[in-house]
């Protein structure tokens, strides 16, 4: 027998067969998860998919239907909430409006009987961590919305939890406010060293934020990765159309091909190159999934035909339609590519379209 000398790292926390049915209706498919040590993990998914409900099993709030959840490496299916080594945050951030910003942070220590003296350092602390140590005085109600989020999160953080778990919290700010905390958390995620569960419905900030992301549909985990494998590399239709804009079209895998490079046919067109992201079986129905800023148009040379439908500039990028055996095919062209390689396109030329077998990924419709 080898010796084994790779050392064993616990997962902050592992999540086996969990589900949940609330009368009859199954919220939540049977789903494994393993989320690693000061990992920034997101649950991204459309609204009523399921986030919620499996932040709150791991939470305790909710008791799953099936399944264990453990946190390094321990089962707490059955350990009530308060003595789970996890904090939470949601987006309605309830700090106590009678007490100051410092108040609130050191409260959460106060309960948990640390002496105080730490416990005031380690409120200063966290409240340097978010940068509000020079309003530890004020009440909520003198914050803005962004600096009463920083609030409840040096809260989550103080105590020193394994995990923190974040439910939509940047849901209420406005758009350029949003876009600041999601850096700024992720800055203040790396500086702790906590692991953080972060759900949303937002590609864009699961995107930015996360070391990996699992995809999430109607209760069912889609694809698990890090931002570029889920943007690159999408397993399934719905991933693909979810984050990020995608074409999506519906093909067969020709019969009598082998391997994984085999293309796949766009009836009335052709066969178009593609890679199969899985071992599909011959004349199967299925997707080619085409990102449109992996096409390369030209005027001339082999490749796709179609016809210039609409052209939309949108500064960094033009977006254009092309008409293609009755479908459209989205491509979208940097704007340095555009006026050096197409000046002057106009509705209705014909273009050439390409793009490396590689970046069209053929999955089951
Ligand atoms: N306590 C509950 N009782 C009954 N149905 C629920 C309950 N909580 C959530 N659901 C249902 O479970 C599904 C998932 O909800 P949720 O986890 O809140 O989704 P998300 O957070 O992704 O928006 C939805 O269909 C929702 O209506
Ligand atoms: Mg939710």
């Amino acid at each position: 027998m080898k010796t084994q000398t790779t050392t064993i790292t616990v997962p902050a926390v592992e999540i086996e067969g969990i589900s949940k049915s609330f009368g009859g209706h199954l919220a939540v498919h049977p789903l494994d998860l393993e989320i690693r040590e000061n990992e920034f993990f997101s649950i991204l998914g459309p609204s009523g998919c399921g986030k919620t409900t499996l932040m709150r099993m791991i939470t305790g709030f909710e008791r799953p239907s099936s399944g264990r959840v453990l946190l390094g490496g321990a089962d707490v299916t059955k350990v009530p909430t308060r003595n789970r080594d996890l904090n939470m945050l949601f987006q309605s951030y309830a700090l106590f409006p009678h007490l100051t910003v410092f108040d609130n942070v050191v409260f959460e220590l106060r309960v948990r009987r640390v002496p105080k003296a730490e416990a005031n350092l380690r409120a200063q602390e966290a409240l340097e961590l978010v940068k509000l140590a020079h309003l530890g005085d004020r009440k909520p109600d003198q914050l803005s919305g962004g600096q009463r989020q920083r609030v409840a999160l040096a809260r989550a953080v103080v105590s020193g939890p394994k995990v923190v778990l974040l439910d939509e919290p940047l849901g209420a700010l406005d758009q350029q406010l949003r876009k600041e905390m999601q850096y700024e958390l992720k800055r203040m995620q790396r500086e702790v060293g906590i692991t953080f569960i972060y759900v949303t419905h937002d590609q864009e900030e699961a995107l930015t934020m996360s070391d990996r992301i699992a995809v999430m549909s109607e209760g069912v985990v889609q694809q698990v990765g890090g931002p570029e494998d889920i943007y690159n590399r999408p397993e399934t239709r719905f991933v693909a159309g979810f984050i990020g804009s995608c074409n999506l079209l519906d093909v067969t895998v020709p019969a009598g091909s082998a391997g994984q490079e085999t293309g796949a046919v766009l009836e009335g067109v052709g066969v178009l190159p593609g890679v199969l992201a899985e071992d599909l079986p011959r004349e199967q129905a299925a997707t080619l999934l085409l990102r449109p800023e992996r096409i390369d148009a030209r005027r001339d040379g082999d490749g796709v035909s179609g016809t210039v439908e609409t052209l939309t500039f949108l500064g960094e990028e033009w977006h254009v339609h092309l008409a293609i055996g009755g479908r459209t095919i989205r491509v979208s062209l940097p704007s340095l590519v555009k006026e050096r390689d197409l000046p002057g396109l106009a509705i209705g030329e014909e273009l050439r379209i390409g793009w490396r077998p590689e970046d069209a990924r053929i999955v089951i419709r």
